[in-house]
């Protein structure tokens, strides 16, 4: 069946995924290669504008990897690779640099809270992290990006530097891109509060053991005004009950809701029958991961490979912008 077009990702190597990373990329990443023509690559490079300590970077890379072949990846038909092993993409950054506006990147929101959160590491690669970001996206002629709302600048910025640059060299080499919006609805930590992230340490990784798991959806905060056993509580505001939704069946899911509301079911009832679901849930996950898990050079000719389907895209696209920018 001919696809739709193209589909580009970047998603960065923080480790194991989470149920939060799960829910609101690494679903969508799977589901788009039914339709699209996907490209997914781990931003090692984009990693070194926050990261100083390098010693987990290898390691986390190949971590990412794993969860995301696990998750349903296939590497046979949709690239898969690590954003350093194609180096085009740092050259087209440099290019893009010369069309970039200085003011316009240290606008963005998202710099001005990087900045804030390490004001001893402001870095030139920071301020240039979404000029990096465009250079992946438009480097494999992209036409749709799926992320997070958070990304929306960036996406918006990568559209003007297109703009921008076909414009100074009179060219239509580079492709706006599009966005499509992956994070509905938003997933929150075990806290309740705060959107689910390693950094907050509220997250839930799926690459625990069941009982990791449920130790970990022992500690979620529930509705927070049920004080007591005896008192009846709301599910339209707890957390539990929202992912109760997405992994439970659905007779479970009306049971809780109505029990809930008039206290028949507790909350450590209600949390040890969620993190059952879950592990239900995760197993076929987690028996793909253990088993990719035990033939790491198997995980690592898929990223090589990946990364030699990547260059020839990327080095044919860089033939057309020395061309256009009339490099001698
Ligand atoms: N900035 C993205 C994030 O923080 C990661 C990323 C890097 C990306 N390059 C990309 C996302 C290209 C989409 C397209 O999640």
């Amino acid at each position: 069946m001919a696809k739709k077009g193209r589909v580009f990702s970047g998603i960065r190597p923080t480790g194991r995924a989470h149920l939060g990373n799960y829910l609101g990329a690494i679903q969508n990443y799977v589901a788009l290669q039914d339709e699209y023509d996907c490209v997914y690559c781990i931003v090692d490079i984009h990693a070194l504008t926050t990261v100083e300590d390098t010693v987990n970077l290898k390691q986390n890379t190949y971590e990412m990897a794993l969860d995301l072949l696990a998750a349903g990846i296939r590497p046979e038909e949709t690239i898969l690779f690590v954003q350093s092993h194609v180096p085009q993409v740092m050259e087209l950054h440099t290019l893009l640099s010369m069309v970039t506006p200085l003011g316009k990147l240290t606008d963005l929101p998202t710099f001005k809270e990087k900045a804030r959160q390490q004001p001893h590491n402001v870095n030139y690669g920071l301020v240039g992290y979404p000029v990096l970001m465009t250079a992946d996206i438009v480097l494999y002629k992209t036409d749709i990006v799926p992320v997070g709302i958070d990304q929306a600048p960036h996406i918006e910025f990568a559209r003007e530097v297109v703009r921008s640059f076909n414009y100074r060299y009179n060219t239509k080499v580079l492709i706006e891109p599009d966005m499509k919006n992956t994070e509905v609805p938003k997933v929150l930590g075990i806290d309740g509060k705060e959107k689910m992230s390693k950094s907050l340490d509220n997250h839930i990784e799926l690459a625990l053991t069941p009982e990791e798991t449920r130790q970990r959806v022992m500690m979620m905060v529930t509705d927070p005004q049920r004080m007591k056993r005896t008192d009846p509580g709301n599910p339209d505001i707890c957390n539990v009950f929202s992912l109760h939704k997405i992994f439970t069946p659905k007779e479970d899911v009306d049971m809780i809701n109505t029990e809930c509301r008039r206290a028949g079911i507790g909350c450590v009832d209600c949390k040890k029958r969620f993190a059952e679901n879950l592990n239900k849930a995760l197993e076929p996950f987690r028996a793909k991961r253990a088993e990719l898990a035990s033939r790491p050079d198997q995980v690592v000719a898929i990223l090589e490979d990946g990364a030699r389907r990547a260059r020839l895209i990327a080095e044919k696209t860089m033939a057309e912008v020395r061309e256009a920018v009339q490099l001698p």
